[in-house]
């Protein structure tokens, strides 16, 4: 069984030294690759710039755009049978990028964006998981929104405000929200541990 995994952030430049970013480290990523790969899959983990060592047994592709993101991504999936996207894509890029630094008096103030490619929703596998990270609202409702719009198995929901959960710690707390409405609510706990259940997960799904 092959699976894609994308992680970490994607930048988007606006010239060589200046981009838009997030503070992804990939750390969920790079856990499920290392877990995957652990229990025998055949694991391609496309990563946004992150410092990260790749793990065991495990296919690196780094990308640095949304863009290359989505063609490396896509590529890796040709007779890939999941796709688990932890990445934190930008969804807008700078319209344009300067070849060279821009000086201050060529600025604006003002930065026209366009929109990124959706990684997730584009690439086609049978089975495909998302991550959703909400700041508060109904983290629920939005999971499942995204369960809809990009035909997903399940969504791997958290609330990054929340302690221990979100960007750069070692633990997470989520919930895994299924398309017909299911909510399985998880402790908090490692990602390593949260990685071992979305494996799990993915592996029984692909049995059924
Ligand atoms: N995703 C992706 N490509 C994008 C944006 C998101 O592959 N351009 C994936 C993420 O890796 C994640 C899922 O889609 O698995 C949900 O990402 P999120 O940013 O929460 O959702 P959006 O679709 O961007 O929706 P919104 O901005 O409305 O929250």
């Amino acid at each position: 069984m092959k699976l894609v995994v994308t992680a970490g952030p994607t930048r988007e430049h606006l010239d060589p030294v200046r981009f838009l970013s997030n503070p992804s480290t990939g750390k969920m990523g790079f856990a499920i690759a290392a877990e995957a790969a652990r229990r025998g899959l055949e694991v391609v983990l496309v990563a946004g710039p992150v410092a990260l060592r790749t793990p065991k047994g495990v296919e690196r592709v780094d990308v640095v755009s949304a863009r290359e993101m989505m063609r490396e991504t896509a590529r890796a999936a040709k007779g890939a049978d999941a796709l688990v996207a932890t990445a934190a894509v930008a969804d807008w890029r700078p319209a344009h990028c300067s070849r060279t630094k821009l000086k201050k008096r060529e600025m604006a103030g003002v930065l026209r964006l366009v929109r990124n490619p959706d990684v997730l929703k584009s690439v086609r596998v049978p089975l495909k998981v998302g991550f959703a990270a909400e700041t508060g609202g109904d983290v629920v409702a939005e999971a499942r929104r995204k369960c809809r719009e990009k035909s997903l198995a399940f969504v791997v929901a958290n609330d990054v405000t929340e302690k221990g959960a979100g960007f750069g710690t070692d633990t997470n707390r989520v919930a895994f929200v299924f398309p017909d409405g299911e909510v399985r609510r998880l402790p908090l706990m490692s990602k390593r541990r949260v990685a071992r259940r979305v494996v799990d997960e993915i592996i029984s799904q692909m049995k059924a």
